[in-house]
């Protein structure tokens, strides 16, 4: 193993989470910052993601839920123009609003709201299915390229010595008399004065001082497809089949499937299948649109299915940033204004209540 390497902060989990947590301490000041993956920087789930911004569709779990989605979206433009002009990479990114359709059999959810006659969704997306029955047009809501906001966070931390430590497991994570010191695996060592855990689908892997993780997060695997088309559409669509992302120079991106599978990630045959079927479904002219990508990641869900963000009780100097689910990329400059507000000691408004660590049962008292 080699030596011990000392850091102000210490993030854990190298993908949009803990990139964004990196750069928000970065930007207040703090220095001395590590981010350390046990693989490929950004390679996860956030790089498997979508990248809708879709509050409304992707949050209804509950209102306080849904706003601090909304809150976190709102966030999002000066996130992004910050971070071009920082990075000098162009990030695509627009809020041209996500349209939620319905099919014949199955109307639209109550409440999600001002439904579109078909005429105005002719308007907006002339190619979408005739058995297409209503919709609903999330007009500030839409989407980011994950991919090229990885790239972007990665080179924020390497312009500004965030130290980024790849293929580094970390397996437990030291305490002592109540407080982190850093963290252990089978190859490095590091001692921090804060430690924050960013690890998605993989938190619930890590020991705390040898005792097993109170933290309940479970993986379930997406899988997705690229198809090549020429086919513009103007909006995110989503509906009860599936989505599709329209993305730059002609794919299309089509989502995803929702497998308890534990961490096998392998992309199927019968995934693209259904999911190509899918977005036919949507759009029929898709049935002839070539898949040119698939691929497969693992969300991260906690108990709810919303995230955990937040000092971990009775431990100081320890953060828990994971269990985003749907919506990591979403959520990822709120939460990283979250932890970078704790980290510098100021209590948690009572917003973040319900998504505090201590509401899971176990992690009332970690008890180390
Ligand atoms: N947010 C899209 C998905 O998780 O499939």
């Amino acid at each position: 193993m080699s030596d011990i390497a000392s850091f102000d902060h210490l993030i854990i989990g190298g993908g949009i989470i803990g990139l964004t947590i990196a750069r928000e301490l970065h930007r207040r000041g703090e220095r001395s910052i590590a981010v350390v993956d046990q693989g490929i920087i950004g390679n996860e789930a956030s790089w498997a993601a979508a990248g809708m911004l879709a509050p409304n569709i992707e949050a209804h779990r509950s209102v306080e839920f849904c706003r601090v989605c909304s809150d976190s979206l709102a966030l999002y433009p000066g996130f992004i123009s910050d971070l071009q002009a920082e990075t000098d990479i162009a990030i695509d990114f627009n809020t041209n609003g996500i349209l939620l359709v319905s099919f014949n059999e199955d109307p639209l959810p109550e409440n999600s709201g001002k439904t579109l006659s078909r005429t105005e969704i002719n308007h907006l997306e002339p190619r979408v299915s005739p058995n297409v029955r209503d919709g609903v047009l999330f007009p500030n809501e839409g989407q980011v390229d994950n991919r090229i906001l990885l790239k972007a966070l990665r080179r924020y931390a390497v312009i500004n010595d965030i130290r980024l430590f790849e293929n580094t497991q970390i397996t437990e994570l030291l305490v002592k008399d109540g407080r982190a010191q850093g963290a252990v695996g089978p190859t490095a060592r590091f001692s921090a004065a804060s430690t924050i855990v960013a690890t998605g689908a993989w938190t619930s892997l890590i020991t705390i001082s040898g005792k097993p993780s109170p933290f309940e997060i479970k993986p379930v695997k997406g899988q997705m497809i690229a198809l090549n088309s020429s086919i513009d559409l103007s909006h995110v669509i989503f509906s009860p089949r599936g989505y599709l992302v329209p993305r730059s120079a002609g794919k299309i991106l089509v989502g995803a499937t929702v497998e308890n599978t534990g961490f096998d990630k392998r992309f199927t045959p019968d995934a693209a299948r259904e999911l190509h079927v899918a977005a036919a479904e949507m759009v029929p002219d898709l049935a002839s649109a070539k898949i040119v990508d698939q691929w497969a990641g693992l969300r991260p869900h906690a108990p709810n299915g919303t995230p955990i963000i937040g000092p971990v009780p009775d431990v100081r100097d320890l953060y828990l940033a994971t269990g985003h689910f749907r919506n990591g990329i979403l959520l990822a400059p709120l939460t990283a204004a979250y932890i970078a507000d704790d980290v510098q000691g100021k209590t948690p408004s009572s917003e973040r209540h319900p998504f505090l660590p201590e509401r899971t049962s176990h992690a009332k008292t970690v008890n180390i």
